[in-house]
């Protein structure tokens, strides 16, 4: 199946659900936040107050398109990685992309804790979060739904995923 990239918005689950697929299938996994904080030796919320959010998305972009990937992979990005530059091109040139499309109230729950890494949703709680949500979500899908595949991530599990991935 080669490189196969999870998008969607922060909190749909994108990590959780790669690194278990990649377990079940015996692919590897990389999760490119992870690998850009190693790069920098800074937390993306440090990187962020640093630098700001300009540089990080030069560096995301750049980190997506120099990181060297092994035969078979899953990858996790970042929420805005696919909105910014030909990110979005550039995966689905290289691989398969899959969108995991959740409803902004259920991303809100999902993301009320563990914001503190999250330098977009810092001091945002309740109803702000969720119109915050709301309003970048909407900016962004038309970029998430140029993916390969849209899988709905309620319920969803690393099985379900590898039917949706084999067209089952
Ligand atoms: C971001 C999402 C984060 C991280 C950064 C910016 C975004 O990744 O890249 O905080 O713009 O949506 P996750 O989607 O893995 O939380």
């Amino acid at each position: 199946m080669g490189l196969i990239f999870l998008i969607g918005f922060m909190g749909s689950g994108k990590t959780t659900l790669g690194r278990k697929l990649a377990n079940k299938i015996g692919y590897e996994f990389i999760d490119l936040d992870h690998k850009l904080e190693q790069q920098v030796e800074l937390s993306i919320a440090e990187y962020f107050t640093l630098f700001g959010e300009d540089a990080f998305r030069r560096l995301e972009s750049e980190v997506l398109k120099k990181t060297i990937y092994p035969e078979n992979v899953i990858i996790s990005t970042g929420g805005g990685l696919p909105c910014f530059f030909d990110n979005m091109d550039w995966m689905n040139a290289h691989g398969r992309t899959v969108y995991i499309k959740l409803a902004p109230k259920t991303l809100a729950d999902r993301l009320e804790s563990g914001k503190e890494e999250r330098p977009l949703l810092q001091e945002k709680h309740g109803d702000a979060l969720i119109g915050f949500i709301e309003q970048k979500l909407a900016e962004r899908e038309s970029f998430y739904l140029q993916a390969n595949v849209i899988a709905d991530g309620l319920s969803l599990t690393a099985e379900k995923l590898e039917q949706i991935l084999n067209g089952n």
